[in-house]
């Protein structure tokens, strides 16, 4: 039931808890909505708090003089932490400025066919709907299996999709709304033989598993800087591999940056810059723990939950049963009770958040811990679903 043996990293709770010291969350309930933000650990949200005081002192000095050095240092770390180099990064403000300047600068012609999946990110498809519609592209939706056997039956599902007219492939790392991990590194391997480009909307997995950008092999990559990495709320990092900068018009006016340099995606005019500074600090902090600390012990915290109510009557998991097919989200259904009954029943008789998403036509309660989640907010959450379940027989 354990894949780890008792004095392994992940279940050092000694160590844990310090880590969670370094958070500071409401007490009032057990937050296990970690998906859409991910708190800022107390060292980045002090920074942040410092750049956001100077800013405010120096003005347009720290604007002019300050910031430029200040952002090559920024550039600096995301190149060493990603594996980029920093002619290949953008710095946005979310994923969906990310996919949106990729959508939007992609060299389409009428007619090109993209492949996507039905569980891809809602805003996303709504963009490439847009897209498909100024440009008279065909979407082609797939429906990947929620518990596959194996990476080669995802392998070939896309594989079989691919037309002659299939331009581009766009992959979720890892699905928001199962935790499903897609073997991107593989169908992108496959996708390059048949000369098919791939973006990837890479929002939950980054500074959440342990990679680097380069090995998803994909040209195109948005990421989110908020979310597991815990920077402040309006960061988010677009990779380019470096021969395909020439290939994206800038979504923002921009005559002035050479079309092979990625400058030319970044002309966005005046942003906050404590956001964009604390991003070294949420890089440090990350790493002291180190991705595949954080990655594993994530992991055990949603396997911990998952293999204890797996077997409970009713309740059913949505989530791929092998480990290393998710990280720290997954998601659960109660038989004869509705999700969305579940999760107000959650917060209001149990005070655990959690949030609803869907699954085709079906519904779910998406359960993510953090790094500050304690074992025994587990049980808490274990338990009540027992006794919902229990009360639905
Ligand atoms: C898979 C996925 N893609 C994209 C996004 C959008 O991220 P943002 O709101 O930061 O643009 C999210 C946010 O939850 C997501 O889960």
């Amino acid at each position: 039931m354990n894949p780890y043996p008792p004095d392994h990293p992940v279940q050092d709770e000694s160590y844990w808890s310090g880590v969670r010291a370094q958070y500071a969350v409401s007490p009032d309930f057990i937050n296990l909505e970690n998906g859409f933000f991910g708190v800022q650990a107390t060292p980045v949200h002090q920074a942040f708090q410092r750049y956001q005081e100077q800013l405010n002192l120096e003005s347009a000095y720290f604007l002019r003089v300050r910031l430029p050095e200040r952002l090559a240092g920024v550039m600096r770390a995301l190149a060493a932490f990603t594996g980029a180099d920093a002619g290949e990064l953008v710095i946005t403000r979310n994923l969906m400025e990310s996919l949106n300047i990729l959508l939007q600068g992609y060299p389409w012609r009428a007619g090109d066919e993209v492949l996507l999946a039905e569980h891809d990110y809602d805003s996303v498809i709504e963009t490439l709907e847009m897209v498909a519609a100024r440009h008279a592209l065909t979407l082609t939706r797939l429906t990947p299996p929620l518990d596959p056997a194996s990476d080669e039956q995802i392998v070939a599902l896309y594989q079989a999709a691919i037309t002659p007219r299939t331009r581009v492939l766009l992959l979720t790392h890892m699905v928001h709304r199962t935790g499903q991990i897609m073997p991107v590194a593989k169908i992108a391997a496959m996708a390059r033989r048949h000369g098919v480009d791939v973006m990837v909307d890479a929002a939950h997995s980054f500074a959440q598993l342990d990679y680097r950008l380069g090995e998803l092999g994909a040209d195109f990559v948005g990421v989110n800087l908020h979310k597991w990495l815990g920077a402040p709320l309006g960061v988010g990092l677009l990779y380019i591999r470096r021969p395909r900068v020439v290939d994206i018009a800038p979504l923002f006016g921009d005559s002035r940056s050479a079309v092979d340099d990625i400058k030319k995606l970044a002309h966005v005019g005046t942003v906050p810059p404590a956001p964009i500074l604390a991003i070294e600090d949420a890089l440090a902090f990350h790493l002291a723990i180190g991705s595949a600390r954080k990655e594993a012990r994530l992991r055990h915290l949603s396997q911990y939950w998952m293999t204890r109510v797996r077997d409970v009557p009713g309740v059913r998991l949505f989530t791929p049963r092998a480990a290393e097919r998710s990280c720290a989200i997954a998601a659960f259904g109660i038989e004869g009770v509705a999700a969305q009954q579940v999760v107000r029943r959650l917060m209001d008789d149990y005070r655990i958040f959690t949030v609803l998403r869907t699954v085709g036509a079906e519904e779910c309660v998406r359960v993510t811990p953090h790094l500050f989640t304690s074992i025994e907010q587990l049980d808490a959450l274990v338990a009540a679903i027992g006794e919902i379940a229990a009360g639905a027989r």
